[in-house]
């Protein structure tokens, strides 16, 4: 079943997301963000996650008839886009995790480029995981279809979930999402002209999806 997020399941939720988000999500894999061994971890991607999205009442996470966490949905309040870089990706002490901090923010860019979304209000979806033992079962779904009903609840205009996962973009095209951007991960390049990120088959791009709520 699917329960809230609250501030005390942080610990249960980031032991989660270390087991499979911070190693298999197609970004984090692709460049290795962890190390493979077991008790290793991304302070600064534990913090995003931490950031505001675990005591707002909007993130949740599926739990099994044993009571163990098997799919997570970290939501937030979209911020509105800044011409400048925010502070918090310039002062971003872990390479690998700011070259992520990077994409994120330019593809946020781009989708907001003719101003179409300025004053709405957004729910973002930031994180998806699902325990790799329970994929493929609709559990992700089942997160995201909550996950509008309560941003219809509370009043959002519009939900955004910027897919790095071809899974995930199949998931919101089959819910009735819009696409809106699209990049190529091999036109995202660095100064010598090479792909910053090279993830495997079959995640080829990133997708911003919107729905209306
Ligand atoms: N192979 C083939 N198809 C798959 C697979 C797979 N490994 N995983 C999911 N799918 C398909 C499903 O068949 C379904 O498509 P359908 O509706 O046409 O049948 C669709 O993807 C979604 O299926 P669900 O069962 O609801 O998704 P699931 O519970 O398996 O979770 C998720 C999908 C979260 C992407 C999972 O694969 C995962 O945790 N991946 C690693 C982390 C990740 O990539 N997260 C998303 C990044 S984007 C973001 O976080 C905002």
């Amino acid at each position: 079943h699917i329960q809230t997020v609250t501030k005390d399941d942080k610990l249960r939720i980031l032991k989660f997301l270390r087991r499979f988000f911070f190693r298999d999500e197609p970004l984090n894999h692709s460049i290795e963000l962890i190390p493979e061994s077991e008790d290793s971890t991304c302070l600064e991607l534990e913090e995003y996650c931490s950031m505001s999205s675990l005591e707002n009442n909007l993130s949740l996470m599926a739990v099994s008839t044993n009571g163990a966490i098997v799919g997570v949905m970290l939501n937030g309040k979209m911020d509105p886009p800044s011409d400048e870089e925010p502070e918090y990706i310039t002062t971003c002490e872990n390479p690998k995790f700011k070259k992520i901090l990077r994409l994120l923010n330019y593809v946020d860019r781009n989708v907001n480029r003719e101003g179409k979304f300025r004053g709405l209000n957004i729910l973002e979806i930031r994180i998806i995981s699902v325990d790799s033992n329970w994929r493929g079962k609709g559990i992700a779904k089942a997160l995201l279809e909550k996950s509008l009903e309560i941003g219809k609840e509370k009043g959002f205009h519009i939900t955004r979930v910027d897919c790095s996962s071809f899974f995930s973009g199949k998931l919101c095209a089959r819910l009735g999402f819009e696409r809106i951007y699209e990049l190529n991960y091999t036109d995202y390049v660095d100064e010598e002209g090479n792909p910053v990120f090279s993830p495997a088959f079959p995640h080829t791009a990133i997708v911003t999806y919107i729905k209306k709520l």
